[in-house]
């Protein structure tokens, strides 16, 4: 399962339209809610992602996704998404929310969240310091 998400996350990253196209059938957008723009997370400080669940179609309510953190620079298509550290993991989609603790990473005023079902859904820029 894990490995499917990684195939279906690689190609959401690559060509985001023609792979819900192709994916037609499975496509579970569930659009971020939280971080909204502007938001401020501090090194280490628990925040909570939340997303909108109204959104799962019939017959995928036990779809699990995942997390990634990344930056997206003005003028630039690349997410930078940070495969490598997932902020979570296996998240049951139905609950909604979840609560992170906030990596030491470099400030910056342009992170993303991003996360994975079948699709990639994308937060609005936040800030982390
Ligand atoms: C996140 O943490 C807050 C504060 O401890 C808690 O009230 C909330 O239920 C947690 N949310 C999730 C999705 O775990």
């Amino acid at each position: 399962m894990l490995s499917l998400q990684w195939v279906l996350a690689l190609l959401t990253v690559a060509a985001s339209a023609s792979a819900a196209a192709l994916l037609n059938d499975v496509v579970i957008i569930t659009p971020i809610t939280a971080p909204d723009a502007g938001d401020v997370w501090p090194v280490g400080s628990v925040q909570t992602i939340t997303w909108d669940t109204t959104t799962i179609p019939v017959g995928s309510e036990d779809a699990t996704g995942f997390i990634l953190l990344g930056y997206l620079e003005d003028g630039s298509s690349n997410e930078h998404l940070d495969f490598q550290n997932p902020l979570a993991q296996n998240i049951p989609l139905e609950n909604g929310a979840v609560n992170v603790t906030v990596p030491n990473v470099a400030a910056r005023d342009d992170y993303i969240v991003v996360l994975f079902g079948d699709s990639g859904n994308k937060s609005p820029k936040f800030t982390i310091h």
